[in-house]
C-alpha cells in the first residue's frame, strides 16, 4: 500500500464525522485501524526502561490498559487479565501505548506541559494519542499479530543530534489544523526529526513508526528493540521485505500525538533569543530525543481477528468498542506524588535542558 492510499484511507475516515457509513469497512485491501486512546495518566513510571522504579527518570503519558505499573513482567503479568478499564476506543484493547511529554519553557524559566489535540475525524478523547495498526496485504504475506507479552521501543531518550536516530520519527509544523486536516504521511513534506523552530498555528503533529518484522521468538530484548527490525529493502507500505534474521511479518503500529502548541504562540513569552520554547520531558529541546513505548495487550486473538477481518478506522464488525466518555472515563491515579502540570519551576526528576 503506498503511502498515497493511506492519506485516502485517512481521508475516508474523516468522513465518520460527516455521517457517511463507516461500519465494518474494508478499504480494498488494507486493513488500517485508526483510533483514539485518552490519557490513562501523566507520570514518571517506565515499565520497560526502569523497570519497578518509582518514579523513572522522566514523565511519560500513557494511554490503554488501566493495569499499567511499573512492573509488567512478559509472561507473568498480562494487561488484558489485570486491567479493568482501557482508554481505547476499541473496547477489547488493553495494550499500553507511552510516550515523552512535551512542555513549554516560558522566558520566566517555569514550563508548563503541553496539552493534545484530539485528532481529526475521531471523537473528543481526553488527550493522549491515536494510534493505527496497519496491516498492507499483498496477496501472499500475512501479518501475525503480536503475542502476549510483547513490548518494543522506537527512540532513544539521550539523543540531542540526528545522528544515529532510528527511522520514522517526525514532527510537522502545522500551520493551520482546520485547512490541512490529516497532514499527510508520516516523515514525508516538510517533516523534521527536530522539534520545529517556528512557531506552529495548528500544533505539532509527533508521530513514531514501529518496525514491523519480528524474530519470531522473542517478546523482548535487552535494548526493547533487537528482536525487532525494519523491512530489509523498501517499506513496509511497499511490501518490502523482512530480513532474514527477522523473518516474521507484524502488523505496523503507528502513534500519531497532536500537541496543542496553540496556547503558548506567543513570541513575547518565547525566549528572547528566538529559540523554540518546546522540551521533551527527559530535557531535550532538540527533539531527537523522541520516543515512543509499546506493550501489547489485546485480549485473546482480538487483534489477530481483527487484522484477519481487515478492519479500518475505529470501529468493525464483529469488534467491542466504546464511546469516547467510557474511554475518557478509565484513568489512574499516579503512583508518583508529583506535580507534572504547571507552571513548575523544572522538569519533573530535575531533567536539565538542551535546546536546539
Ligand atoms: C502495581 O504495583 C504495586 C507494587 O508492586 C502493587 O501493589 C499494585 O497492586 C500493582 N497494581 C496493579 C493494578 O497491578
Ligand atoms: C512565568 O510565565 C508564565 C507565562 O507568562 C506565567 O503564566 C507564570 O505565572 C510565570 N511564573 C512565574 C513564577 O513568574
Amino acid at each position: 500500500m503506498q503511502w498515497k492510499s493511506l492519506v485516502v484511507a485517512f481521508a475516508l475516515s474523516a468522513q465518520d464525522v460527516y455521517g457517511a457509513p463507516t461500519k465494518n469497512r474494508r478499504q480494498g485491501s488494507a486493513a488500517l485501524m485508526r483510533f483514539e486512546c485518552s490519557q490513562l495518566v501523566v507520570e514518571r513510571i517506565d515499565p520497560l526502561v526502569n523497570p519497578g522504579q518509582t518514579p523513572s527518570a522522566h514523565v511519560h503519558q500513557i494511554a490503554g490498559g488501566n493495569s499499567f505499573n511499573a512492573t509488567m513482567t512478559p509472561g507473568t503479568y498480562d494487561p488484558s487479565e489485570r486491567s479493568t478499564c482501557t482508554s481505547c476506543t476499541y473496547a477489547d484493547d488493553f495494550s499500553n501505548y507511552w510516550t515523552a511529554s512535551l512542555y513549554f519553557r516560558a522566558r520566566n524559566g517555569s514550563f508548563k506541559r503541553v496539552p493534545q489535540l484530539t485528532n481529526l475525524g475521531l471523537k473528543g478523547k481526553n488527550g493522549g494519542l491515536t494510534v493505527y495498526y496497519n496491516s498492507p496485504y499483498d496477496g501472499k504475506t500475512k501479518t501475525t499479530g503480536f503475542k502476549p507479552g510483547f513490548r518494543m521501543i522506537v527512540g532513544d531518550p539521550m539523543l540531542r543530534a540526528g545522528k544515529n536516530m532510528q527511522k520514522q520519527l517526525c514532527h510537522r509544523c502545522e500551520a493551520n489544523i482546520q485547512q490541512n486536516p490529516f497532514g499527510g504521511a508520516p516523515c514525508t513534506g516538510s517533516d523534521t526529526t527536530s522539534l520545529p523552530n517556528k512557531i506552529c498555528g495548528g500544533g505539532i503533529r509527533a508521530t513514531i513508526t514501529f518496525p514491523t518484522c519480528w524474530d519470531g521468538k522473542n517478546v523482548d530484548s535487552p535494548d526493547h528493540k533487537s528482536h525487532v527490525a525494519y523491512p530489509s529493502s523498501g517499506s513496509f507500505e511497499s511490501s518490502g521485505p523482512c530480513p532474514s534474521t527477522h523473518p516474521v511479518k507484524l502488523p505496523q503500529v503507528m502513534y500519531e500525538v497532536m500537541w496543542d502548541t496553540r496556547p503558548f504562540n506567543d513570541k513575547n513569552i518565547w525566549p528572547e533569543d528566538g529559540s523554540q520554547p518546546f522540551v521533551y520531558s527527559m530535557g531535550d529541546g532538540t527533539g531527537y530525543g523522541w520516543h515512543g513505548d509499546y506493550l501489547f495487550g489485546w485480549k485473546g486473538n482480538a487483534l489477530q481477528v481483527a487484522l484477519d477481518e481487515r478492519c479500518a478506522g475505529d470501529a468493525c464488525k464483529g469488534m467491542k468498542t466504546q464511546s469516547a466518555a467510557e474511554a475518557n472515563k478509565c484513568m489512574i491515579k499516579s503512583h508518583i506524588s508529583e506535580e507534572v502540570e504547571g507552571w513548575i519551576p523544572s522538569l519533573p526528576g530535575g531533567m536539565p535542558v538542551t535546546y536546539h
